[in-house]
């Protein structure tokens, strides 16, 4: 059952979201939590505030929200750790959920910032709103070090907050009249983003899908890359490799013909490449790597999960002067007025960590601290391989994404949760095409990744 179907069952009571929820628990093997337990776990639903307060205001609801089916996939599997934790409070639970990062963020990069945040404190060095597409030196050391030699200059790179923040800000560059592809499954912010901007129809519950999203299956079968001869047109494509969640990485065969396939059909690739460093050489690590992108890609990223920036927050969006509208007009200078608007600029002491992650040893550190994450990988991988599952991803991304055939993906979710105490994400929360997986987090401390592959081989031995 996936998250939508399960949040979609029909309730009477004005704690919706707890009678679900142990509906769906009650299925699972050996799985009864109290129900008084669950009084304390708030959930999605707003049918209990509805009962808390008679006043209302006279403001629609946004249709484009309400067409959301649940809360956000993270914050539902934090819900259910929290709810485990009540029903175990001794429990050492471990999470290899949601794709956060553990490991300290390197020496060279704090002390940067560390200098740049004292000098804040002096007149010299003391520094206000900076311009809102990021530091001159960063944008270049961003260019030259991703993008050299392909044709992507200091003013084509957008500094931003983070890779998420920037997809959402694309989105409001497009508007709601465009229609969009996303690879199934993939990361739930493509689609969440495309209904809040009312890209889409409703949600459907008999294939979990909304009309008017295009969905690329991506499976074990066609090598997690859409059959492209089968996908309709569509104005925006959000690809992203190495994915999150199956791991994939694309080849650069596989890219040209994502980059012919838009430039035939007069599309946009939203190509978000926050896991590229991660990917073994030889596989491509931007799309601009590709002949012909620059007039059909955007490029997003991030410093999260090569710096353990996910707390500091920078990432960057490289958008060519070469991409134009149907009118000729350059989509980088609509991304630059909505950066403009609803932007102020990264943080300036983040940006000196950026500028730091890029220098000589910057760049070493981080390698580092992604080859540390590859062993996590490499451990996960080998523990489900010798319990005789089909594994996939895991060599070009902090992922392992594990088939669990004809079954849930949030009852094996739960199956582990409950006798494991180890938090992974269901596949099914990622997209239709996920339903039957699970996916393995790598970023964790050693320790509790060894402890995690310690129980998965006591549960399924
Ligand atoms: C594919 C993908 N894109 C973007 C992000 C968000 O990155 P950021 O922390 O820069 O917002 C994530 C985070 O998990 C991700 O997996």
């Amino acid at each position: 059952m996936s998250l939508t179907q399960h949040l979609s069952t029909p309730i009477s009571s004005s704690s919706s979201a707890f009678v679900a929820h142990s509906n769906f628990i009650s299925r699972t093997k050996n799985v009864s939590l109290p129900a008084k337990r669950f009084s304390i776990c708030k959930c999605v639903a707003a049918a209990s505030q509805e009962a808390q307060t008679a006043y209302k205001t006279t403001v629609s609801r946004n249709a484009n929200m309400a067409k959301l089916q649940a809360g956000y996939l993270f914050p539902e599997i934090s819900r259910r750790r929290a709810a485990h934790l009540l029903k175990y409070p001794d429990a050492q639970v471990i999470s290899l959920g949601i794709g956060d990062t553990t490991e300290p963020i390197p020496e060279v990069i704090t002390s940067a910032m560390e200098k740049r945040s004292r000098a804040l404190s002096t007149l010299e060095g003391y520094s206000g709103y900076g311009a809102e597409q990021g530091e001159k030196a960063l944008r270049a050391a961003i260019a030259s070090t991703f993008y050299r030699n392909l044709g992507i200059e200091e003013d084509d790179i957008f500094v931003s907050d983070g890779a998420k923040c920037d997809l959402s800000r694309l989105q409001v560059v497009f508007g709601a009249d465009v229609t969009i592809a996303v690879q199934d499954p993939s990361y739930p912010v493509y689609v969440d983003s495309g209904v809040i901007m009312g890209q889409t129809g409703l949600f459907q519950k008999n294939d979990q899908k909304f009309v008017g999203i295009e969905y690329m299956k991506c499976t074990p079968e066609n090598g997690f890359f859409p059959d492209l001869s089968s996908v309709s047109r569509t104005d925006i494509i959000f690809f992203c490799s190495p994915n999150n969640p199956t791991g994939a990485a694309a080849t650069r065969e596989q890219l040209t013909q994502l980059v012919n396939f838009a430039k035939d059909n007069g599309s946009i690739i939203v190509y978000d490449s926050a896991y590229a460093m991660y990917a073994s050489e030889g596989l491509p690590h931007s799309i601009f790597e590709i002949p012909g992108a620059k007039e059909v890609a955007i490029e997003t990223s991030s410093f999260s999960k090569y710096a353990g920036f996910t707390g500091v927050r920078l990432g960057w969006t490289a958008v060519p002067k070469q991409l134009l509208f149907s009118d000729g007009f350059p989509v980088a200078k609509d991304f630059n007025r909505i950066v403009c608007t609803c932007f102020n600029g990264a943080s300036n002491i983040a940006q000196a960590g950026g500028l730091a992650c890029l220098s000589p040893e910057g760049l070493k550190a981080m390698h580092e601290v992604i080859d540390f994450y590859k062993g996590n990988t490499n451990i996960i991988v080998e523990t489900f391989n010798s319990l005789g599952f089909n594994v996939y991803g895991g060599e070009n991304a902090p992922y392992v994404w594990v088939h669990f055939p004809d079954r849930s993906s949030w009852d094996v979710f739960s199956e582990i949760l409950e006798k494991t105490h180890v938090v992974t994400t269901p596949g099914s929360g990622f997209g239709p095409a996920g339903e039957g997986f699970i996916r393995v987090s790598a970023f964790g401390h050693r320790s509790n990744v060894l402890e995690a592959c310690k129980r998965f081989k006591q549960l399924y031995k």
